[in-house]
């Protein structure tokens, strides 16, 4: 087969510009050590990865988002690794979570269709019994899913415990787990017509400080945003602030151009009338001062410019002015406040101001930084994470983004499944039941789909250092008697009631890991050959 491809192409290019290999047995042998690689950090007890990394240095972690983020830097792997791995970014980058169960199953399903092309099954029918499982397994999670209760606070938690490992001691990550239910807590919005919540997660931001210790992370009511005081004059610390949240700048354009549109208009001839500009440069400077002081802000907040003169004059006035600040921490400060912001000075009132408990300069570590706080029902947050050098943040930052995005998940869709392997179980003797009845391959497809789910209680018993064969055995048989709570616990390295223990996925997690893994699975299988040029 090879030799006729490239014969072929020899010919038809008129020289060996190409090779061409069979596709399949190399995507099944890659895809075996890609899952080989991930499976160890599975569940509570995976294993740690060090990783000697060109850009970010050398550090340890157990998270398989980051871990597929470095292997698929590597530009020396075949490109099904990359599909594979590109599936896993998708999902760490919408979901925040299931990176390696999509991997581990993923590479599953690749590795059964192997033994089922080799007897003689063709890629299309295990296609065509691979999207069968999967609607049925869909199904089927519907069925065994559950409510989660969101008013049951200490639930929430213990299932971010058990949701996400951390490669940092546990009393610590319990605070930040806590914090981060708190953050969501207090920026979910009911809304009483889908009666779901609505979490928006640019409301909670992450300010990094190098310096102090990760226990010294904490969540602040409110918006920290890198910006400092422009003039020393002006106050440091304001109680009951009103902030003014502008879009446009404040300034007025050297040029005489400007002047034609406004009633000072001159003709610039003499020395003199260069004088007469600036004085009426001031005078419109001092106008729009005077507008912000009489709508009785004392903070002033923009996206754009404001001039230094604007700057100086509301100092002396008392009032804090900061620009140049990002759109995405105006909106912030903007939900915090209540305040609508305003495109148009002259159009301003105090109608459009905001109201904060304080607004306040503070010196973290040699960084200045303003801190808007409001204490009753803050509606934006944010974690000022601190840990004692770069890659310590860095780290506490992405377990932090990851535990934020679960929960949005749990707020937006409160519906959980048995973790610990114990729904994997369930699905695959339903898609057993489901392969009887078909009298054709697709019997065989459905069987092989089932077997590969078994893959992940697998491989959570044996990084929990229990027989994995033993255990499937032993929950298959519970499963079969009604026991469909039954789980590996990972910490206690037994077979436990799952709901007794908390150890909870959340369902549309699950689904989209089956799905996302089927449909590459289902692409790969439509490529069967790899033309790669010399
Ligand atoms: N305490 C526990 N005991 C046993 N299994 C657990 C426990 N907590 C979670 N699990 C199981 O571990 C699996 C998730 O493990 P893990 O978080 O390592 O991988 P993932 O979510 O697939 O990928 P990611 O690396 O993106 O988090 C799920 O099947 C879950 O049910
Ligand atoms: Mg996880």
């Amino acid at each position: 087969m090879e030799n006729y491809s490239n014969d072929y192409l020899d010919r038809l290019f008129g020289r060996k510009k190409y090779v061409v290999r069979d596709a399949l047995p190399l995507n099944i042998a890659v895809s075996e050590f890609v899952s080989e690689l991930i499976a160890s950090s599975l569940g509570p007890r995976g294993s740690y990865k060090l990783i000697l990394d060109k850009e970010f240095g050398d550090f340890v972690t157990n998270d398989s988002g980051t871990i597929v983020n470095v292997i698929s830097k590597d530009k020396r792997l075949p490109p099904v690794i990359q599909l594979i791995l590109q599936a896993a970014n998708v999902l760490k980058e919408s979901i925040g979570d299931g990176v390696a169960s999509m991997i581990i199953f993923g590479c599953e399903l690749l590795k059964k269709a192997g033994e089922l092309i080799e007897k003689g099954i063709h890629p299309n029918i295990i296609r065509e019994g691979y999207k069968i499982a999967l609607n049925k397994a869909l199904e089927v999670l519907q069925k065994i899913s559950f409510e989660i209760p969101l008013n049951n606070r200490a639930y929430i938690e213990d299932i971010m415990k058990n949701n996400i490992k951390s490669s940092f001691p546990e009393n610590e990550w319990i605070t930040l787990c806590h914090s981060a239910v708190d953050a969501i807590s207090k920026i979910a919005i009911y809304d009483d017509y889908t009666k779901s919540f609505n979490v928006d997660l640019d409301y909670v931001k992450i300010v990094k400080v190098e310096g102090e210790r990760f226990f010294d992370t904490q969540l602040v009511n409110g918006v920290i945003i890198d910006k400092k005081r422009l003039e020393p004059g002006v106050p440091k610390y304001f109680k009951d602030a009103k902030i003014l949240l502008m879009n446009t700048s404040i300034k007025v354009e050297n040029t005489r151009h400007h002047f034609f549109d406004s009633k000072f208009e001159f003709e610039i001839e003499t020395p003199s009338h260069v004088k007469k500009l600036y004085e009426v440069k001031d005078i419109l400077l001092r106008q729009k001062v005077e507008k912000i002081i009489s709508i009785g802000a004392n903070v002033v907040v923009s996206t754009d410019e404001i001039a230094d003169k604007v700057i100086h004059t509301l100092a002396k006035r008392n009032v804090m002015a900061i620009r140049w600040v990002s759109k995405l921490d105006l909106k912030r400060i903007a939900k915090l406040t209540n305040a609508f912001i305003v495109s148009s000075l002259t159009e301003a009132t105090g109608a459009d101001l905001g109201k904060a408990d304080t607004v306040e300069e503070v010196i973290i570590n040699n960084n200045k930084l303003i801190v808007f706080k409001t204490y009753f029902q803050p509606r934006s947050v944010t974690f000022l994470v601190r840990g004692s050098n770069r890659l310590v943040i860095d780290e506490i930052e992405r377990q932090l983004n990851k535990m934020l995005k679960v929960l949005k998940i749990l707020f937006e869709k409160n519906r959980g499944v048995y973790g610990g392997g114990a729904c994997e179980v369930t699905l695959s003797l339903e898609l057993k039941k489901l392969a009887q009845e078909y009298a054709d391959k697709r019997h065989i497809v459905i069987e092989k789909f089932a077997e590969a789910l078994e893959a992940i209680p697998m491989h959570l018993a044996r990084n929990a250092g229990l027989d994995p064969i033993l255990t499937i055995s032993a929950l298959r048989k519970l499963h079969s008697i009604g026991r469909f709570e039954s789980g590996i616990d990972g910490r206690k390295c037994l077979i436990e009631d799952m709901s007794a223990c908390r150890i909870i996925d959340l369902l549309p997690i699950k689904e989209n890991i089956l799905k996302n893994s089927v449909e590459v699975v289902l692409m790969l299988l439509k490529v069967d050959e790899i033309i790669r040029e010399v």
